[in-house]
C-alpha cells in the first residue's frame, strides 16, 4: 500500500550510535532522505510520525568509554545532546528524538523480549566463551588481543587484524590475552539466548517475495542473505553494558541473569517503538503509539544506510512477526555510501565532513540541498567541496536565487510591490499555469517512490522554467509596449515563486520560510512538525497562491555565492586533518570491513582439468606507476623469472606504486592480453576483495617464475 492510501506514515531513521559525532555520509545515507520524506508527506497533509534517537547501548558504546578511560554513561551523556543539537541546527524534524538510555526504552525493549520467549520463539544454548578472570567478565571479540595468525601483527583484536584485515575469532589469536587487564583469557561456558532466523527464514523468504516495490539495491542484498541461509543469531550478550535480560526470563529458563543483556541489534530497532511511546506520552496521549505500530493501514518506512540492510528486512521484521502485535515495514529505502572527494568516508583517518563543524561555517540549507542533489540512490555517490561550490553558485543563486531576485524587485520598481491582474491569458503564460498545475503531482511521485534527486530536480524545474518564461517575455520592454503582458508575467512569476515557497520547503526549510517572509505569503502549511493546519498545502500550490493586489515584503538576496578561497580553505583543512591523523596513528587503520555483508555466492564447480588450464607463477612487482586518466589502474611491470610482463591493474585506489613496488605476487600467466587506456595487460595479479570491497594483493613465496600449484 502507498502511503497515499496509509490512514498514517510512520518514519524512522536509523538511530545513531551514541559515540561519536555525525558526518555528512550519515546524512546522505539514512538522515536527510528520511527528512525530506517527512517533511514531504506533511506537506500533503498526512498524518506522519518521524521518529529517531541515539543508539546507546551496546559495545560500540562500551569499546569507547574504555578507550578514553571513562564510563559508557558518560559517553552516551556526551555525544547525546550533541548529536541532537547538530540534527536541530541541521532541520531534522524529528517528531521526536529519544534514547535508548531511557526507562522506557528498557521496559519496552523487555517487554519485547518477555512476548517472544512466551511464545518459545528463542532457543538456548550453551558454548564456551573467553572469560577474564582478573576483570571477572566474558569478553567481547573486540576485548581480547593477540598476535595475528596469519601476519603475526601482535596487536590484533578477536575479531580482525588491522595490519592486514584478515576477519579473525577470538580462539584463532596466538598468545590471547584481555585488552582490559591484560590477563589471559580462559574458556568458559556460558548460555545465550537465538533468535532461530533459520527456522523463520521460510516465512522471511514468503514476506520478502511479496516486497515489489522495494529498491533493487535492498532487494539484491537481502536476497543474497536468503540465498546463503539465514544463521541463527545470539540476542543477548555477556557485557557490563545494555538492556538486562529479564530477571523473571533468565530465571524461568534456569540461567543466571546477572550479567547478561540484550544484544544492541534486538533492542535498537525496538527503540523506533519505545521513542513513539515517549512522543505520544509527550502529547498527553500515552496509547497513541499503538495506532501507529499496531494498526495494519499504517505505512511504516525505515530509512537506513546499506549496512544496516539485514536487520531491518530480516531480523527486524522476524521479530515483529514472531511478536505478532505490530505492523511491518513497508519499504526500507537503503541508500548505498557517500564517499568524500574520490575516497571513502573514515571516521578514523579524518576523511569526513562532521556536521557540526560544516555548521559552524555554513548555512544548513546549502548542505542540505548539495547532498539531496548527489544522494546515493541506487549506487555510491561522492561528495565535494568544489561540486557543492557549483551547487549553490549556479544552481541556488544563478537560478533560484536570481529568479526570485528578479520577480521581487520588479515587482516593487514597476508594480508598487503587488501581484499585478492576470488578463487575456496567452498561450505562452497558459503554458505556465498547466506546467504549474501539474507540477505537485511530478515532485509528489518522485517523492512517494522514494526518489529524491529526482524530486528536488523537478522542484528546481519551477525555477529554471520561472527564469526562461521571464527571460522570453522581455518584461522590461513589454512594459512599456505592452503592459498588459508584463503584469501577467509577474503575475505568473510571483505565483511560481510562491509554490517554490512551499515545494522547496522539505529539502530547503529555512529558506523557503525566508522565500514566503519575503512574499508575506502566510496560511500555508509548512513542513514542521507542529505546523498549524492548513488548507493549502502541496497540492494547493499548484494553483496560484497569491491574490491579485496581494503586497509583497522586501525583496532579500536568498543565495550568496561562494568564493574559491571559501572552498579551497575547507579541502585544506579536510586534507590538513587526514595527514595529521595519518602520523598519529603507528599502525594502518583500515576501515573495518562490515562484518554483516553477505559473502559473494560460491561459484559453480570446476573439474581438476579446467583447474590446471591456469598457468600461475609467482612474481616480482619491479615497476609501478598510475595510468594518466584512469584513477583506478595501476601500470605494472612484472619480473617472471623467464620473462617480463606488463600488467595493467586496478587497484589505484587501494595501494599507491610505492606500496606495490618490490612485492613478489601471483600473476595468472597464460590469460589472454586485453587493451586498457591505450597499454597490453599480459597477466593479471591475483587478489582478494574483502566484503566491504577492498582489494589486497595475495602475497607469494618463492622464486620468479616458481609455479604456484
Ligand atoms: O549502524 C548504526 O549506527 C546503528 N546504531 C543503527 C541502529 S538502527 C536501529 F535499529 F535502531
Ligand atoms: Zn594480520
Amino acid at each position: 500500500m502507498a502511503a497515499s492510501d496509509s490512514a498514517r506514515v510512520l518514519i524512522t531513521a536509523a538511530l545513531p550510535y551514541a559515540n561519536g559525532p555525525i558526518h555528512i555520509g550519515h546524512l546522505a545515507g539514512a538522515y536527510l532522505p528520511a527528512d525530506l520524506y517527512a517533511r514531504y508527506q506533511r506537506l500533503q497533509g498526512r498524518d506522519v510520525a518521524f521518529i529517531c534517537g541515539s543508539d546507546e547501548m551496546g559495545v560500540a558504546i562500551l569499546m569507547r568509554s574504555l578507550k578514553e578511560d571513562t564510563t559508557p554513561r558518560e559517553i552516551v551523556d556526551r555525544y547525546h545532546p550533541q548529536i541532537k543539537e547538530a540534527f536541530d541546527r541541521f532541520g531534522m524534524s524529528f517528531d521526536h528524538y529519544g534514547r535508548t538510555t531511557s526507562d522506557v526504552h528498557r521496559e519496552t525493549s523487555q517487554d519485547f523480549f518477555r512476548a517472544l520467549a512466551a511464545k518459545d520463539t528463542f532457543t538456548l544454548t550453551a558454548e564456551e566463551q573467553l572469560y577474564d578472570p582478573e576483570a571477572e567478565m566474558f569478553l567481547a571479540d573486540r576485548f581480547v588481543r593477540g598476535t595475528c595468525p596469519v601476519c603475526g601483527y601482535e596487536e590484533a583484536y578477536g575479531d580482525q587484524c588491522e595490519k592486514c584485515g584478515s576477519s579473525l575469532s577470538p580462539k584463532e589469536l596466538i598468545n590471547p590475552r584481555s585488552a582490559l587487564t591484560d590477563a589471559t583469557p580462559e574458556f568458559r561456558e556460558t548460555t545465550h539466548w537465538y533468535l532461530p532466523l533459520g527456522e523463520l527464514q521460510p516465512k522471511l523468504e514468503a514476506w520478502i517475495d511479496a516486497r515489489e516495490d522495494w529498491k533493487p539495491n535492498v532487494m539484491g542484498q537481502v536476497k543474497s542473505w536468503l540465498t546463503e541461509g539465514l544463521r541463527d543469531r545470539a540476542i543477548t550478550r555477556d557485557v557490563p553494558w545494555g538492556v538486562p535480560v529479564p530477571p523473571d526470563v533468565a530465571e524461568a529458563a534456569g540461567v543466571a541473569a546477572e550479567g547478561k543483556v540484550i544484544y544492541v541489534w534486538f533492542d535498537a530497532p525496538i527503540g523506533y517503538i519505545s521513542a513513539t511511546k515517549e512522543w505520544a506520552q509527550a502529547q498527553g496521549t500515552p496509547d497513541a503509539w499503538k495506532t501507529y505500530w499496531q494498526q495494519d493501514d499504517t505505512h511504516l518506512v525505515h530509512f537506513i544506510g546499506k549496512d544496516n540492510i539485514v536487520f531491518h528486512c530480516l531480523m527486524f521484521p522476524a521479530m515483529l512477526m514472531e511478536h505478532g502485535d505490530y505492523v511491518l515495514p513497508a519499504q526500507v529505502p537503503a541508500n548505498e555510501f557517500l564517499n568524500l572527494e574520490g575516497r571513502k568516508l573514515s571516521t578514523s583517518r579524518g576523511w569526513a565532513v562532521w556536521l557540526h563543524e560544516y555548521l559552524d561555517d555554513f548555512p544548513p540549507d546549502l548542505l542540505r540541498y548539495a547532498l539531496a542533489t548527489t544522494l546515493p540512490e541506487t549506487k555510491d555517490a561522492d561528495f565535494s567541496w568544489t561540486d557543492f561550490q557549483t551547487r549553490v553558485n549556479s544552481e541556488l543563486a544563478d537560478v533560484l536565487g536570481n529568479f526570485v531576485n528578479r520577480t521581487l524587485t520588479f515587482t516593487h520598481r514597476f508594480f508598487d510591490g503587488e501581484v499585478p491582474p492576470l488578463q487575456q491569458v496567452t498561450a505562452e503564460e497558459q503554458a505556465v499555469l498547466d506546467a504549474l498545475a501539474a507540477a505537485p503531482a511530478r515532485i509528489g511521485d518522485a517523492y512517494d517512490s522514494y526518489r529524491m534527486r529526482e524530486a528536488i530536480f523537478e522542484t528546481m524545474q519551477v525555477a529554471r522554467l520561472g527564469n526562461k518564461f521571464f527571460n522570453d517575455s522581455e518584461p522590461w520592454h513589454t512594459r512599456k509596449t505592452d503592459p498588459q503582458r508584463a503584469a501577467n508575467t509577474l503575475h505568473l512569476c510571483l505565483q511560481l515563486c510562491a509554490a517554490l515557497g512551499v515545494w522547496l520547503d522539505p529539502v530547503m526549510p529555512h529558506r523557503a520560510a525566508r522565500l514566503r517572509a519575503m512574499l508575506r505569503l502566510t496560511d500555508v502549511r509548512t513542513s514542521a512538525p507542529d505546523a498549524p493546519a492548513s488548507d493549502r498545502g502541496w497540492t494547493a500550490a499548484g494553483q496560484p497562491l497569491l491574490p491579485e493586489g496581494h503586497a509583497i515584503g522586501e525583496a532579500e538576496i536568498l543565495f550568496s555565492k561562494l568564493e574559491d578561497d571559501t572552498i579551497n580553505a575547507q579541502i585544506e583543512n579536510l586534507r590538513t586533518r587526514a595527514a595529521e591523523m595519518e602520523e598519529s596513528t603507528d599502525t594502518p587503520t583500515p576501515d573495518t570491513p562490515s562484518p554483516e555483508a553477505p559473502y559473494a555466492p560460491p561459484k559453480d564447480q570446476i573439474t581438476y582439468d579446467d583447474f590446471v588450464k591456469l598457468d600461475l607463477r609467482v612474481g616480482t612487482v619491479t615497476t609501478a606507476e598510475p595510468v594518466p586518466k584512469a584513477d583506478k589502474l595501476l601500470r605494472l611491470e612484472v619480473d617472471l623469472g623467464y620473462e617480463e610482463r606488463q600488467v595493467v591493474a586496478g587497484i589505484a585506489e587501494h595501494m599507491t606504486p610505492e606500496e606495490i613496488t618490490g612485492r613478489k605476487v601471483v600473476v595468472v600467466a597464460n590469460l589472454q592480453p586485453r587493451t586498457l587506456f591505450g597499454l597490453e595487460s599480459q597477466g593479471m595479479v591475483l587478489m582478494s576483495e574483502d566484503r566491504d570491497g577492498t582489494l589486497n594483493v595475495l602475497a607469494a613465496k618463492g622464486e620468479n617464475g616458481a609455479v604456484v600449484l
